[in-house]
């Protein structure tokens, strides 16, 4: 049986104004009707059709957004299981060990889809299909991946170096690198052999247990001591604070991943599935802008905005009319308290602000 996980605790810094500490990301309803957290809850529906999958995902998040996140659950219409509560963000390998011994404790050793909440993916059924081809792999302990054909060079995502598929139209991960540099970035885009990680993970959750114990002894230690403490509030489990605030800090892709592939690690495999399903990221306003709906001068617009001969930009009113003039290329996002006025190449940024905002307060 497939278990869906969900990660909702980021912070999505590079969608300032409108993302904030107070409200993530995920939890914003960017490209249409639904925040980012209910599609990727919905999206669990089209797996359901192909695999056995538990009617009640596992979702992980900061204390902080459990209401509206609950909130959120509810309106999907999707019956919500358990959601996890962490103190404070440790980043995501905690929050998948914490899921993966919440999901040992309902059954045995379920296969964990791990689902960042912070996605668009155009094609479920797509989507659905790939999972589904990755679950014989998972079922025998291999961590399969989903990788994702690179269509520029960047330096926020995972890549897997591929090599000859095999008959079940999966692929071995011969190396994982997590955010490489630019020029790195650019050699991978190049040579062919690589997929971006998508970020999205289906593994056993004693296999997970398995490597974080070998890679990170310390994040399991105080995960499993955060867990056993945690107190159970309605459909709401907080962990523990003491421990978990003793857990260091790091990335599944980071802490686990990357040391994976090769002959360091033999027992465990590490296997990609290409996955063609419209994925993005939307990690920041330009990849925002890639895929939403334009106008007939390539310009996205939300809320109270006019615009007069300006050509392939993202204007978004949260609170005033804003009117933009012969302007081009232009990211531009009111709210009540900020305004940004940005080149659409230059989005990455914005989180360089965002850091110098919460240093000089
Ligand atoms: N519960 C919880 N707690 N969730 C978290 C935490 C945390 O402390 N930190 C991050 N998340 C959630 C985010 O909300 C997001 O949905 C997901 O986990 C991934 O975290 P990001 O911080 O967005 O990771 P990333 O985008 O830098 O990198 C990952 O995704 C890329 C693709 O988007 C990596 O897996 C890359 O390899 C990958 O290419
Ligand atoms: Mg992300």
């Amino acid at each position: 049986k497939v278990q869906p996980v969900i990660l909702c605790g980021g912070s999505g810094t590079r969608l300032w104004p409108l993302s904030r500490e107070q409200y993530p990301k995920q939890l914003l309803q960017l490209a249409g009707e639904r925040s980012m957290l209910q599609e990727t809850v919905l999206r669990i529906a089209d797996l359901a059709r192909l695999l056995p999958v538990s009617p009640t995902p596992i979702v992980v998040c900061n204390e902080e957004y459990r209401f509206i996140t609950a909130e959120q659950l509810r309106e999907c219409g999707y019956p919500c299981g358990d959601i996890l509560l962490e103190p404070f963000g440790r980043n995501t390998a905690p929050a998948l060990t914490l899921a993966a011994l919440a999901a040992l404790a309902y059954e045995d050793d379920a296969l964990l889809l791990v689902m960042p909440a912070d996605h668009l993916i155009r094609d479920g059924a797509a989507f659905a299909r790939a999972v589904a081809a990755g679950a014989p792999a998972a079922e025998v302990g291999d961590v399969v991946t989903f990788g994702i054909q690179p269509t520029r060079v960047e330096t926020g995502y995972g890549y897997l170096r591929i090599g000859a598929v095999d008959a079940s139209g999966t692929f071995p991960v011969e190396a994982f690198v997590e955010k490489p540099d630019q020029q790195t970035a650019a050699r991978y885009v190049a040579d062919g052999n690589h997929l971006w990680n998508s970020g999205i993970f289906l593994l056993r959750a004693s296999v997970w247990l398995h490597a974080i114990e070998r890679f990170a002894p310390s994040i399991l230690l105080a995960c499993k001591d955060a867990f056993a403490a945690a107190v159970r509030d309605a459909d709401f489990v907080r962990v523990e604070r003491t421990s978990f605030e003793g857990c260091p800090a790091d990335s599944v892709d980071y802490a686990v991943m990357e040391h994976l592939p090769g002959a360091a690690n033999p027992g465990v495999g590490i296997r990609a599935v290409p996955m063609a399903a419209g994925w993005s990221d939307v990690g920041a306003w330009d990849a925002l802008w890639d895929v939403s709906d334009k106008d007939g001068q390539d310009n996205v617009v939300r809320g109270d905005v006019l615009t007069e001969g300006v050509r392939s930009s993202m204007v978004v009113a949260t609170d005033r009319l804003v009117a933009c003039v012969g302007v081009s290329d232009l990211v531009v996002v009111e709210t009540a308290d900020a305004v940004l006025v940005a080149g659409k190449d230059a989005t990455q940024g914005i989180k360089d602000v965002v850091a110098r905002l919460k240093r000089e307060g």
